[in-house]
């Protein structure tokens, strides 16, 4: 049987890269291995690290603007593949718990900083799966944030949210209750639309009762909704992929994210990485990046957040704000805020979340200050990752700075690369930079902090855990191949 037209040319954009790569490096653009990749973007902690006490000493009164993350740590089953923080099911007296301890640090927070004169212009709640609360634990906790918090009456707000618990008659109370107190984009985790690959990755809804959920939410008013698809899953084929890509883009939602299966914690996928044999291997997962930027821009979307978020440009306006870089201050278990140079993270551990706030104390794990050249750094990664990429501008009216005094040489030599494209008056990624996204991001950042980065990732334990440990050994071999791939294309 004959190949496709998408698979057909990826593969032949596959084929130049083996060309391109040398002359890639000859420009300076060191080339990560495939697994270590995402890591440069998603755990990035820079600054120096602060005590929590200092988190808000000084600075929190000036804050004007910010957007505000909401972590809901439950979902109806942890799928195997999971790497967002999800503690699974838990009794209804923990979920109780749970909401009463959001509210308790919204109320130590207005107490410590005093984050009711906050304007919140973005509200975002994400998980897990914040769709586990029923629609009246939802209107309760929104009417909770509502009546303590200041904000904004044009606020967006988006709400992530799984197939099962959009369906059925307590699937259609949660979208109205959700409708019905401002939720005006709706981020649906799909993954696949094979019935067998579903399956295997432990979801508990088949596709077509993703289609349905999808449908469903469309028809009850959610007409801005994005729906999150994996690549790199077990027994996914080009073919598979290209079905899924097709069913996803012929929904039509106004966003679309593809993510490459990320194994962060062998440990906690062991049963899931056991069957490593079934896993695509690295060419074909290459080629599956290849097809999803290919598909994604054929069909109208454009890049809202690289590497794996593509939006239609008539939903510019409703990009989450969160996606930008800004300020952002995050409640619950395990969240991340970003307030005036300072990036901390509350604990990993939901009884030590809720007992720590429970005692008047804020449950913040780690704190760091960035200094005026490292926010510069991350927002100028952050500006190329988000839809509109870097205006020169913008970049002028933020820091004051010329961004080609700042970045020329950078600049030239990714625009040399085919990384970036330049009007004149914006640098943006072009697809071969989305393929490409770490390497190019990674030019934004001062040597030392990619040096203490990289440190930081190839000394982790918990991956070296999976080529040492025997249990995992056949597994390992297959991962291991996985880990190469963009260095292994190289030669
Ligand atoms: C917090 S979930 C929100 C959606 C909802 N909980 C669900 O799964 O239906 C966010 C998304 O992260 C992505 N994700 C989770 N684990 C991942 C992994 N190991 N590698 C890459 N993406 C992953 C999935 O696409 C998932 O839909
Ligand atoms: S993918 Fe979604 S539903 Fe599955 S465990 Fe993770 S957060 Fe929960």
């Amino acid at each position: 049987m004959s190949e496709s037209n998408l698979i057909e040319r990826a593969r032949e954009i596959r084929r130049q890269l083996n060309t391109e790569l040398k002359e890639l490096q000859q420009l300076g653009l060191e080339i990560e291995d495939y697994e270590q990749r995402g890591r440069y973007i998603y755990f990035f902690k820079s600054g120096s690290r602060i005590k929590s006490k200092d988190v808000f000493s000084s600075h929190i009164s000036d804050v004007q603007e910010i957007n505000l993350y909401v972590h809901i740590p439950f979902c109806i089953n942890r799928c195997t593949f999971c790497c967002c923080f999800s503690t699974g099911k838990q009794p209804e007296s923990i979920v109780e718990e749970y909401i009463n301890t959001l509210k308790k640090e919204v109320e130590l927070l207005i107490r410590t900083s005093r984050f009711e004169n906050a304007a919140i212009r973005y509200i975002y709640f994400g998980g897990g799966t914040p769709t586990y609360l029923s629609a009246k634990q939802l209107e309760d906790l929104i009417g909770f944030l509502k009546s303590r918090l200041n904000i904004l009456p044009d606020a967006g707000f988006t709400c992530e949210t799984s197939p099962e618990t959009t369906v059925g008659s307590a699937g259609k109370e949660r979208l109205q209750a959700l409708l019905e107190n401002g939720v005006n984009r709706l981020s649906m985790g799909i993954q696949s639309f094979d019935d067998n690959i579903l399956k295997r990755i432990g979801r508990k809804h088949s596709a077509k009762t993703a289609i349905s959920a999808y449908r469903n939410s469309h028809e009850a008013g959610f007409t801005n909704m994005n729906i999150d698809l994996l690549f790199g899953l077990p027994e996914q084929t080009l073919e598979k992929w290209e079905a899924d890509l097709k069913i996803a883009t012929d929904l039509n939602p106004g966003w679309i994210s593809s993510y490459r299966l990320r194994i962060e914690n062998p440990k906690m996928h062991g049963a899931f990485i056991r069957e490593a044999d079934l896993f695509p291997d690295k060419e074909t997962v290459l080629l599956m990046n290849i097809m999803s930027i290919e598909k994604l821009t054929d069909s109208g979307y454009q890049q809202a957040q690289a590497p794996h978020t593509f939006l239609l440009p008539s939903k510019l306006q409703l990009t989450p704000r969160h996606y930008l870089g800004e300020e952002e201050l995050g409640l619950g278990v395990s969240a991340r805020s970003y307030l005036d140079g300072v990036r901390y993270e509350n604990f990993h551990n939901l009884k030590r979340y809720m007992v720590s706030v429970d005692k008047g104390q804020l449950a913040i794990s780690f704190a760091g200050k960035y200094s005026r050249r490292q926010q510069m750094e991350r927002e100028t990664v952050m500006m190329f990752r988000g839809p509109k990429g870097v205006n020169r501008g913008d970049f002028n009216t933020r820091f004051g700075l010329d961004v080609d005094s700042v970045l020329g040489e950078r600049l030239q030599r990714l625009k040399k690369a085919g990384m970036i494209t330049d009007d004149g008056e914006t640098l943006r990624l072009s697809n071969k930079g989305l393929l490409f996204a770490v390497e190019v991001l990674k030019q934004f950042y001062s040597q030392d902090a990619v040096s203490r980065f990289k440190n930081m990732i190839y000394n982790n334990e918990s991956l070296k855990g999976l080529f040492l440990d025997k249990k995992y050994s056949r597994s390992g071999e297959v991962i291991a191949n996985i880990v190469k791939t963009v260095a292994g294309y190289a030669k």
